[in-house]
């Protein structure tokens, strides 16, 4: 664990750490999405697709472990970066300029991420942490949506998460050093597409199960 100490004793290696597991994040929600998608073919079609993913047995494992290790550095490694900005800038300025391109995205990122954790957990204990003897994981899902409550939550979540997806996206190339004027542009653009297929797929679900089915 030595590598690991040092890699986040260094500043560089702090946002190296940020840019990897946000990118690794990143993929899992693609398959995430890709798989969730099959709610729209019905209840046989999403909980089929559950079954074959379980089936897959100490591989699940083994994936679960490795976000679960991603997301404890992305976690460490971000708030130990917002404690030392905060420590670099004591006072706030009165002046608040919108100045060297920070846009909503990028000022929020703490905040955003914070929401997004608050988030997780709480999606773990809906769906994950559930007791799924004599039921199905379509109906545990549909059940969930059934509440108002959920609903909101999960699209105001989706939201966050797409602001927060706005600036990690472009942010991890920019670190790994893709950050050349003729390609930027470019990765910007798909950040923003990435973020808006993650809002509105993952958003549409809930509201789709509540009022649609
Ligand atoms: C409408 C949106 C979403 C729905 C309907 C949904 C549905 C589900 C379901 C049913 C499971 C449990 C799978 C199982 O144990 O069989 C699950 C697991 C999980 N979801 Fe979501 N999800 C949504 C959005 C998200 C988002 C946006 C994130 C991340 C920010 C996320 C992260 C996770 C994680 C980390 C797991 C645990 C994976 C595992 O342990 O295998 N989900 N989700």
């Amino acid at each position: 664990m030595n590598w690991l100490a040092g890699t986040l004793g260094s500043s560089i290696g702090k946002k190296l750490m940020m840019a990897l597991t946000g990118l690794g994040f990143c993929g899992f929600l693609a398959g995430h999405l890709a798989g969730n998608l099959t709610i729209y073919w019905g209840k046989n079609a999403f909980n089929s697709y559950a079954e074959h993913l379980h089936s897959l047995g100490p591989l699940i494992t083994l994936a679960e472990l490795g976000l679960l290790f991603f997301a404890l550095i992305h976690i460490l490694t971000g708030t130990t970066l917002f404690y030392q900005n905060l420590k670099a800038r004591p006072f706030r300025y009165s002046v608040n300029k919108n100045a060297g391109g920070r846009t909503i995205g990028s000022r929020t990122m703490p905040y955003t991420g914070f929401i997004l954790l608050s988030f997780i957990v709480l999606h773990l204990i809906n769906f994950h942490f559930v007791d799924k003897t004599g039921t199905t994981i379509y109906q545990i899902v549909h059940g969930a949506f059934a509440n108002p409550g959920y609903v909101a939550i999960y699209v105001f979540a989706m939201i966050v998460a797409a602001i927060h997806i706005s600036h990690g996206f472009w942010s991890v190339f920019q670190t790994l050093g893709a950050n050349h004027v003729k390609y930027m542009p470019f990765i910007k653009g798909v950040s923003i597409v990435f973020s808006l297929i993650v809002a509105l797929g993952f958003g549409f679900l809930p509201v789709y199960l509540a009022y649609m089915v």
